[in-house]
């Protein structure tokens, strides 16, 4: 695997610089929800200002807005930021979305950001897999090099991709099965176990069979007579909810299944929940989960955004080996996928 240049390979001193992360943090109420992702830009950060950079441009997308919207604002991010790291030489930049050249990759607003600027450092490994304008257009202008944040990941993913220590255990849950199958195959086949919970393994029984990979998928469910968080629930086999009732969690055997197959593991990667664990009456599935991920005396990476908010509500995310803050380009670098942002860096 190829392994973009650091950004400790860069002359800083006396430069102006664009960092591309990803802030693209949930926000409520006009507050950052949850910092995760902006704590773990401020070392590349940090870095550059140790190493005396006249200015620091940080620029991050937030959210899906289809042009510039106050409720996707970067205010209450740079607000957190400028808490985090008092120094008025960084300067948060506005939602790169708020351009429409952003998505659409357009040279011209690549210019735009690049301008004045002498280089380029990506550490938004969560957007690596978006060929945008701040992802990819910049780096083909400035040069290119890696943050931290984005190394690290690409050190802690890639070992899931090298050779492992085995048991490995894969754990894959969550609502979309066409989101994970090519993980599934990829890294599935290289697996000694691949246990599926969430509601991919209702779909994934009626999906045609994945080559070389052979599912555990759960033997009982919890399922609730209708879709709220007070819903009359009880234990059925898996898939054999009565007419009407939805599985919303895997059972107590599957739990237990599941839970030692994890626990035997060396190296475990795991993405998504077993159910609706944002409702307490379906969460112990994920619950178990992710009790056992962090107890393995094992390599363990956690992925994908609601498996990682899991793990961070139980308090666990200090005894697994890495808390992935990529989603969709977790998976995408795990599928074998090159990622457009990656590939520009030299
Ligand atoms: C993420 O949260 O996965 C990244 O920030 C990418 O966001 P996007 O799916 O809106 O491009």
């Amino acid at each position: 695997m190829r392994i973009p240049r650091s950004v400790e390979t860069a002359s800083v001193e006396g430069k102006r610089i664009l960092v591309r992360a990803d802030l693209n943090v949930p926000l409520e109420g006009g507050q950052v929800a949850d910092d995760t992702r902006i704590r773990a830009s401020l070392p590349t950060l940090q870095y550059l200002l140790d190493r005396g950079a006249t200015e620091v441009a940080v620029c991050s997308h937030l959210g899906r807005p289809k042009g510039p919207d106050p409720a996707y604002s970067m205010a209450p991010v740079e607000a957190r930021l400028k808490e985090l790291l008092p120094d008025e030489r960084l300067i948060v930049l506005e939602n790169t979305r708020f351009q429409p050249g952003e998505t659409a990759n357009d040279p011209a607003f690549a210019q735009e950001l690049a301008r004045g600027r002498d280089i380029f450092v990506n550490d938004a490994f969560a957007s690596a897999h978006r060929a945008h304008a701040s992802t990819v257009g910049v780096a083909l202008i400035l040069p290119a090099y890696a943050g931290f944040l984005l190394l690290a990941e690409i050190d802690h993913l890639g070992r899931l991709l090298g050779e492992v220590e085995r048991p490995f255990v894969l754990v894959a849950g969550g609502a979309k099965v066409e989101d994970k199958v090519g993980v599934l195959r990829n890294l599935g086949s290289r697996a000694d176990a691949v246990l599926v919970g969430g509601k991919m393994a209702v779909e994934l029984a009626s999906f045609s069979p994945l080559e070389g990979v052979e599912l555990v998928l759960p033997m009982d469910a919890v399922a609730a007579a209708r879709l709220a968080p007070d819903a009359e629930a009880r234990v059925v086999p898996a898939g054999q909810a009565p007419p009407g009732w939805l599985e919303l969690d895997i059972g107590p055997q599957t739990r237990e299944a599941f839970a030692s197959r994890i626990r035997q593991a060396r190296t475990i990667f795991w993405n998504g929940p077993m159910g609706v664990f944002e409702w307490p009456r379906f969460a112990e599935g994920t619950r178990a989960v992710a009790q056992a991920v962090a107890e393995a005396d094992a390599y363990s990476v956690v992925g994908g955004g609601d498996s990682v908010r899991a793990i961070n509500e139980l308090g666990l995310a200090d005894q697994v080996s890495w808390v992935s803050t990529g989603g969709g380009a977790s998976l995408e670098f795990l599928e074998g996928k090159e990622l457009p942002a990656l590939a520009v860096i030299p």
